[in-house]
């Protein structure tokens, strides 16, 4: 029997958003009219905005000091480069010249970003495991961070790049100030 959502450890949780988010990228390369395109670029957008949220707050917190730094340190700024298109996806629309273009872009980063996460041994995943974190009481943790942060960006709330000069006041946070366990 497949696994349920609520059943899963972090991890597993973790990878049935990326195949979710997947298949809704998926469906916008095969979607014709526009009102579908743009539903299903929002759809991704949103699902991506709660994903990274529960990561930033609780997986790579949990990660930091447990695995390789460049890889977490890369696996945030490449979190916003996708926050930064998601926030020009959401205030655009399928009328737009780049719309397809950054929708499609957007896909790509997030499979390669995807890659880093998931590859074999020397991916985040792997080494978070390796490293023998406590993948169900992450998941618990992040299955409840997930329906508050659904609410929030259901309201209109946008994505929050968190390593960007711009996003604080010129100058860049540490890696400790970034990356903060949610209390
Ligand atoms: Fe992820
Ligand atoms: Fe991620």
């Amino acid at each position: 029997m497949a696994q349920t959502y609520e059943d899963m450890d972090a991890i597993a949780m973790l990878k049935a958003d990326h195949r979710k988010v997947e298949e809704i990228f998926a469906a916008f390369e095969k979607a014709t009219s526009k009102a579908k395109k743009q539903a299903l670029a929002e759809q991704a957008c949103l699902e991506l905005k709660v994903h990274t949220v529960i990561e930033e707050e609780i997986f790579y917190p949990a990660c930091k000091g447990e695995i390789e730094e460049d890889l977490l340190k890369e696996a945030y700024v490449e979190h916003d480069s996708a926050k930064q298109l998601i926030n020009e996806i959401e205030a655009g629309g399928p009328e737009d010249d780049f719309y397809d273009s950054k929708v499609k872009v957007l896909s790509e980063m997030i499979e390669h970003h995807v890659e880093e996460e998931e590859k074999r041994s020397e991916g985040m995943f792997s080494q978070a495991r390796a490293a023998g974190l406590d993948m169900d009481a992450l998941a618990d943790a992040m299955r409840a961070r997930k329906a508050t942060a659904m609410e929030e960006f259901q309201a209109g709330k946008p994505a929050e790049p968190l390593t960007l000069r711009e996003e604080n006041g010129g100058e860049e946070p540490s890696l400790d100030e970034v990356a903060t366990p949610a209390p």
